[in-house]
């Protein structure tokens, strides 16, 4: 869209990442995966070893997101991109400001998620699959949704009436049906670890 508006340049900009956080060079650690597929209970850890370390971390989650940033948006597949693009641009500033930005969200498709890494920056985007099948993720079903949108209760639901496209270029694969809560956030830990 055209916006009539011209970028204005700020003396921040230069001064980033050189003042900000002690010099501390931001990421974004990008988690997608199914509902229930356990992104926010490795996003947790992850950020908890990252701080032990020292680390300044800043957690992006759907859930949490959705009833602020992005509470008037739905889950049509223009509202979902409408979702990502806001908090990539979030993440993309956090990150300049040198946060580790942890983003969990389920972010289903190609386009969606190469949206997310246009805006933020191949660079400083490291994708990681949280693979679980969608039968465990129906069994697991934590927040009673799977079961709400098999009622058809609820519309668009990811894997059940709405799309998810496996990742195929996953910088990072972590499977929580095979591994423990503890193998699968220990292996994210180590293989992030190795790319800040
Ligand atoms: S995304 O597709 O736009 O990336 P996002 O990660 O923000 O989704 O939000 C997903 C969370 O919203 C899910 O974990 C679930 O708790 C909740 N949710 C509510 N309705 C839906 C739906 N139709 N599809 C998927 N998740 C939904």
């Amino acid at each position: 869209m055209k916006t009539n508006t011209v970028w204005q340049e700020f003396e921040q900009d230069s001064l980033i990442n050189s003042t900000f956080l002690d010099g501390q060079k931001g990421h974004v650690i990008w988690l997608t995966g199914l509902s229930g597929s356990g992104k926010s209970t490795l996003a947790k850890y992850l950020q908890q070893d990252l701080v032990k370390q020292g680390v300044s971390t800043y957690i992006l989650d759907g859930d949490n997101c959705r009833q602020g940033i992005c509470n008037n948006l739905s889950f049509t597949q223009k509202d979902r991109r409408e979702n990502i693009r806001r908090i990539s641009e979030l993440a993309k500033l956090l990150r300049q400001i040198g946060f580790v930005v942890i983003c969990s969200f389920i972010s289903p498709t190609d386009t969606i998620r190469d949206l997310a890494k246009s805006i933020i920056g191949q660079d400083n985007f490291v994708e990681v699959y949280v693979e679980c099948l969608l039968e465990e993720c129906e069994h697991r079903d934590p927040k009673g949704l799977y079961k709400k949108a098999r009622n058809k209760e609820i519309k668009n639901f990811t894997g059940i009436d709405s799309p998810y496209d496996i990742p195929q270029n996953a910088d990072i694969t972590i499977n929580t049906k095979e591994l423990t809560i503890k193998e699968a956030s220990d292996s994210l830990i180590n293989q992030v670890e190795t790319l800040l």
